[in-house]
């Protein structure tokens, strides 16, 4: 399968980066690499990038969505709005908004098949905090997660959605998941997924790593069984560190 690298702005940069990052994308010839990448831009940058983004051979997310199509939702986005603003995917249940702006797992789920039904592509978010993983309850909470958002999902088909597992206490914080750890979470998430979906539909879906990732800790985590790309935070800020995570996935093998 094809690896999968995102850049998680989140609420960073301007139309003048941003238009100079995907320059220097587009220089290092990033379409020529074997691996999906998206830029998880701001709303307001996404149709002042889209071109250039095109051009330079990656493809454009929003970080969020609303569910509704349209109404009195003062604040919010819905996909067709998306979609005219040039972009294919969306990140679903970032650890922040859940946290942050309280999003439940219903409501991730709404979103999720909104997004799936305008014909966007979704990276769902799972991942557990902190004192979930002290109290012993991580695979509790990953695998409530990933049911609730998924379960009975009918468009949920591999090309379409990619899952994050992005552990909160790494997001942001420069610690990260031991490779091994991660890649044993990747593997618990891939066989829950099989029993939702199947053998074959868990074995094509992509299951990508977020947290604290950077350039030196890529090599490793990208080279592990079952971990097919990663979501970037902070280290997707700057074109030369993404650039070389992007090459990192590059070397993932197949299995
Ligand atoms: P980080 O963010 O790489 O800055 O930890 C990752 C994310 O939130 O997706």
């Amino acid at each position: 399968m094809r690896s999968f690298v995102g850049a998680n702005w989140k609420m960073n940069g301007s139309g003048v980066e941003g238009l100079a990052y995907l320059e220097r994308l587009k220089d290092s010839d990033v379409e020529s690499e074997p691996v999906d990448v998206v830029l998880f831009a701001p709303f307001t940058l996404l149709p002042v990038l889209a071109e250039d983004a095109r051009e330079a051979g990656i493809s454009l997310g929003a970080q969020d969505l609303y569910w509704q199509d349209r109404g009195a939702f003062t604040g919010e986005i819905s996909t067709s709005m998306l979609l005219e603003a040039g972009c294919s995917w969306v990140i679903v249940g970032h650890s922040e908004r859940r946290n942050l702006f309280g999003e439940d797992d219903e409501l991730v789920r709404l979103k999720l098949i909104a997004a799936l039904r305008a014909g966007l592509r979704a990276v769902l978010c799972v991942g557990e905090l902190l004192e979930e993983r002290e109290a012993g309850r991580t695979e509790e909470v990953v695998k409530g997660q990933v049911l609730r958002a998924l379960e009975g999902l009918e468009e949920a088909d591999p090309d379409r959605v990619v899952l994050a597992y992005e552990p909160v206490w790494a997001i942001g914080t420069g610690r990260n998941a031991t490779p091994d750890e991660a890649a044993r979470m990747h593997g618990l998430i891939r066989s829950w997924l099989s029993d939702m979906i199947g053998e074959m539909g868990a074995k094509d879906t992509r299951i990508i790593y977020g947290g604290s990732v950077n350039p030196e800790n890529a090599p490793d985590l990208m080279t592990r069984e079952g971990i097919d790309g990663a979501l970037v935070g902070g280290a997707s800020l700057g074109a030369s560190s993404f650039l070389q995570i992007i090459r990192s996935c590059c070397h993932h093998h197949e299995h």
